[in-house]
């Protein structure tokens, strides 16, 4: 390494705009729900270090989460809606961003080393919740606005299109 970058901060941010057209590029056409998932789910675990768990849970009865899939350890396999952050991403349709899991309360831990989380609501065409896409990290205050509203935009693109 040298001098100059030994002791830089190395700030990893995801390049959404590549990212994106990588998943528009390898969903294009499908439109199986566990095909779309399971590609959404690796593609965007894969692109950043902050992300120890992503993954979906799919809305499979009226206020009940099932696990779909997902890249990191073991998730729970059932969140009802009143339950934890992807419980309430589900209820209430918005997106939660949760820098301290410590401080949400019924947060649920399906890992000890979690420390931050980001859920967003997915929608389909007709604006139906079909699920929620949960990024965990173990680093405290781990997400912001602009993962947000970038992941919003790539799982309106996969899933309401
Ligand atoms: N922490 C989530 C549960 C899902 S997992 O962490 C994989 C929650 O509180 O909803």
């Amino acid at each position: 390494m040298s001098p100059g970058l030994k002791h830089k901060a190395i700030v990893m941010t995801v390049d959404y705009q590549t990212l994106s057209k990588t998943i528009a590029a390898l969903t294009d056409g499908e439109t199986d729900q566990v095909a779309l998932m399971a590609t959404v789910a690796c593609e965007v675990h894969h692109a950043d270090d902050r992300f120890d768990w992503t993954g979906f849970y799919r809305v499979t009865e009226p206020g009940l989460l099932k696990i779909g899939p997902y890249q990191g350890g073991h998730g729970c396999l059932v969140i009802p809606f009143d339950r934890g952050v992807c419980g309430a991403a589900a209820r209430t349709g918005q997106v939660q961003l949760v820098p301290d899991v410590d401080a949400f309360p019924g947060h649920i831990a399906c890992a000890s080393s979690t420390r931050s989380e980001l859920v967003l609501p997915v929608h389909n065409a007709a604006r139906d919740v079909i699920g929620v896409f949960d990024i965990d990290s173990d680093k405290p205050d781990a997400f912001g606005a602009g993962d947000a509203a970038a992941l919003g935009a790539i799982l309106a693109d996969v899933f309401a299109r």
